[in-house]
């Protein structure tokens, strides 16, 4: 990490001779009596246990005076405040107001009144019986959000709607989601906070023209616009009482909070939405208001940069051991990579290692695929387990079985298998040695648990708002603007670029490979 003051060198430097000193979890768990006293953090609904990490008690200790030291408090309060945090698009970051909490009294004045409009239209959209279904169109941020949160709840709560949502360019994605509508029923909403994303206006051009081709003249009525670029929504002829607006300061992978979840109101009722909110925002309450040694976001922060700077663990997986949250490490990866994927610092410094990859899929699933490297692939992952309490599924049985897999699976990364252990339930026979040696698992491999009561709005909301803080609290220690997302544009543009070469012919100038695939590509076409 590229650090100027000495007193915080000092602390780093004091964090690299721990992360030398040779510790097994399963020591650590057995010898500090009070471990779990000191690891295991509750806020509502949701407990996260951070016991079966890779870190002593001392080295908390460290690791949360080093935090302390990168100015954290002084971060939160300007996060809080609305100050202009995001400096390279020169925005405040205050996706906390969506939820009632910061922002000043026009924003708060401004959220009120954006969020009456989304509940009374949601609500009459609800009453009319107009519509069955709602296609909404985005992609990234206004898109990971409303589907995670949509999938979450489809078979637990009362959904009136058929809900789809339409993200990638790839043709395949707008004609499933349309696919057996029928246009005289169907809404289509599409999100975009800047309105000019290649992938939504395709899709929005191909809804429109489905809609039209039925409704003629009246097509627009089926359209809605959320966006932070009115302008753009009205060019495309979206009638302007069905424009949703939101603001600069909701970052895109920030915003399932704002009207960017209008499909989500619409489809299961504003008060779900509203619960959903609630959930996050009293997390925002336990960010602001909790000492940092006693803070989940802050504890998560900290175990997140031991394991990847001290540790060196390059990525970390995400498996929720519950289906209805499976696109939970889809939503992390833009959450965490797009925010923190960075190397320049804020003073425009190569600042060293930051985010680490994040992946994963749903348990079990996972176990069957992918398991097999963390348990004894080189060099494994430390993983973030997520586990709901209370069955949702109606099968209690099958309920019991998927948790003991969770369970099973953090233990077992814990405590690993020895060759003796191997040795003794296969006796001496052919190859022993080598199969014995082959079955030993090195353990010592690090996780968390997280376990929320129940999965309602509350509790994910509650969920999702720790990981939005986590990254806050990782961004302010890696000293990087965590809101901005410039590594996205280059690709974009070379996209547009080479679109232009092959629909006119022309050719442009690139490298051999990559003109080889244009010209098989425009080669395809023609024999096509
Ligand atoms: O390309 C990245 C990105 O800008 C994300 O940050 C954003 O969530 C996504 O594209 C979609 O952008 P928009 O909401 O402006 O269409």
């Amino acid at each position: 990490m590229n650090i100027k003051s000495t007193h915080l060198k000092l602390k780093y430097k004091n964090l690299e001779k721990l992360a030398k000193d040779d510790l097994k979890i399963s020591h650590l768990m057995k010898a500090e009596s009070d471990r779990l006293e000191n690891f295991v953090l509750r806020e509502g609904p949701l407990r996260a246990d951070f016991s079966k990490q890779l870190v002593s008690q001392k080295t908390l200790k460290s690791l949360k005076e080093f935090a302390a030291a990168c100015n954290l408090e002084e971060w939160r309060a300007k996060l809080f405040a609305g100050e202009k945090i995001n400096d390279s698009e020169n925005r405040a970051v205050l996706h906390m107001a969506l939820r009632d909490i910061g922002g000043s009294d026009s924003v708060k004045e401004n959220v009120r009144s954006m969020r009456k409009r989304m509940e009374k239209f949601a609500n009459n959209i609800r009453a009319e019986g107009k519509f069955n279904s709602i296609v909404h169109i985005g992609i990234g941020g206004s898109d990971l959000g409303p589907r995670l949160v949509a999938d979450a709840f489809r078979a637990t709560a009362d959904i009136k709607f058929d809900l789809r949502f339409a993200e990638n360019i790839d043709g395949a994605s707008i004609n499933d989601a349309l696919d057996g509508l029928n246009p005289k029923k169907t809404l289509i909403i599409v999100v975009s906070k800047s309105f000019t994303t290649q992938e939504t206006h395709m899709n929005a051009e191909a809804a429109f023209k489905w809609l039209e081709s039925e409704l003629g003249v009246n097509a627009g009525k089926h359209l809605v616009a959320v966006t932070a670029n009115r302008q753009g929504a009205i060019d495309f002829k979206v009638p302007e009482e069905q424009i949703f607006d939101f603001w600069d300061w909701v970052g895109g992978r920030y915003s399932v909070w704002s009207s960017v979840g209008l499909s989500l109101q619409i489809a299961f009722g504003p008060s779900l939405f509203g619960e959903f909110l609630k959930g996050a925002s009293k997390m925002d309450l336990h960010f602001r208001d909790q000492p940092l040694h006693e803070n989940l976001p802050v504890m998560m922060a900290i175990i997140g940069i031991w394991n990847r700077n001290f540790l060196n663990y390059s990525s970390l997986a995400v498996i929720p051991y519950s289906r209805n949250i499976r696109k939970l490490p889809a939503f992390l990866q833009q959450l965490e990579m797009e925010s923190n994927g960075k190397q320049i610092n804020r003073e425009g410094v190569y600042t060293g290692i930051t985010c680490p990859i994040i992946w994963g899929d749903q348990g079990t699933n996972g176990q069957h695929a992918f398991f097999q490297w963390l348990h004894q692939g080189t060099p494994g992952a430390p993983v973030d387990f997520i586990a709901v309490l209370k069955d949702s599924s109606g099968r209690p049985e099958h309920h019991a079985a998927l948790l003991a897999n969770c369970f099973a699976q953090s233990e077992a990364l814990m405590l690993g298998k020895s060759k003796e252990q191997v040795l003794q339930e296969i006796g001496d026979g052919f190859k022993s040695d080598i199969i014995a040696q082959q079955k030993t698992f090195p353990g010592n491999r690090p996780s968390t648990t997280i376990t929320l009561d129940n999965l309602t709005p509350y509790s994910l909301g509650h969920l999702i708002a720790l990981y939005e803080h986590k990254v806050f609290v990782q961004g302010v220690i890696w000293n990087i603007n965590s809101f901005d997302q410039w590594g996205v544009e280059l690709g974009k543009v070379l996209a547009s670029n080479i679109l232009q070469e092959m629909q006119t012919g022309t050719e442009g100038k690139h490298d051999a490979s990559t003109s080889k695939l244009i010209e098989l590509f425009v080669n395809s076409m023609k024999n096509s």
